[in-house]
């Protein structure tokens, strides 16, 4: 219901943009938001995911040092369709972020992107830590996701599990088939500040599109502390939220 509200709210917006030709990107509103933030131009920068180039062209435009991009082995093609058009130094990992020893050896960035990856992968809060540790201490995680989609769910600190639930639901509720996990926008702010993130800042990209958009995805801007959130201290442990082997 909520839903449906916030898309006939969005329609004098939508039928305005369509008239003046214009399209609203929430990478973009993302990207400007980044860059205001930034207190120094990022030498190393790491994307996950990047499929369509979009955002590469956006990061490259840093001028960056090094641009390391990472993509799933069925995306390669698509990604090198693109690739040599980028301006600058850049280099593609084809492989899984969660998996790959090369992606976990590699030296910390200033700044990693990470937009519509997050809710394509089970091990949520694994990933959020593999991202910090890909982030140098100061440096920057742009954080992206579809959200939770159950009315009753949009707004509460948890993940949906979409595992053997009928097609018919995931049509219902604009979920593709392969996806498993939805974090509310409350799971992954959580996650980036259990792992050690500060300043998680959630970002208006989605809400400058439309209220719909913003009800369905989040994105979150930190900053990396120096020390990994750690967890068992009540019991006397000091084990590194998400790195469990
Ligand atoms: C929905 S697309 C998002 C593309 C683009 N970043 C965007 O925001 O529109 C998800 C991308 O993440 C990649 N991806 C998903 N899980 C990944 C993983 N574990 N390691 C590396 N890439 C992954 C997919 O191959 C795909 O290119």
């Amino acid at each position: 219901m909520k839903y449906l509200v916030a898309r006939s709210l969005d329609l004098p917006t939508r039928i305005a943009r369509r008239l003046r030709g214009r399209s609203a990107d929430y990478r973009q509103f993302l990207f400007d938001e980044l860059t205001a933030r930034l207190h120094e131009k990022p030498k190393r920068i790491l994307e996950i995911g990047p499929r369509d180039g979009e955002d590469t062209r956006r990061l490259s435009s840093l001028a960056p040092d090094t641009l390391v991009l990472v993509d799933l082995p069925d995306k390669e093609e698509r990604v090198r369709q693109w690739l040599g058009r980028i301006e600058g130094p850049v280099e593609l990992i084809v492989g899984n972020l969660m998996y790959d020893a090369r992606i976990a050896a590699l030296e910390p960035f200033d700044l990693v992107w990470c937009t519509g990856v997050l809710y394509h992968n089970p091990e949520q809060l694994r990933m959020v830590r593999r991202l910090f540790d890909l982030t140098r201490p100061g440096g920057y995680l742009a954080l992206e996701s579809a959200t939770a989609r159950r009315p009753a769910l949009r707004d509460e600190n948890c993940v949906e599990i979409w595992h053997g639930i009928d097609k018919s639901v995931h049509r219902k509720h604009h979920v593709s088939k392969n996806i498993t996990h939805l974090p509310s926008a409350k799971a992954i702010r959580a996650w980036m500040e259990m792992v050690g993130f500060t300043d998680v800042a959630p970002s208006r990209c989605h809400r400058k599109v439309g209220r719909a958009l913003a009800l369905s995805r989040a994105a979150f801007i930190g900053r990396r502390s120096n020390e990994a959130g750690v967890y068992y201290e009540h019991v006397g442990g000091n084990y590194a939220v998400g790195a469990a082997q």
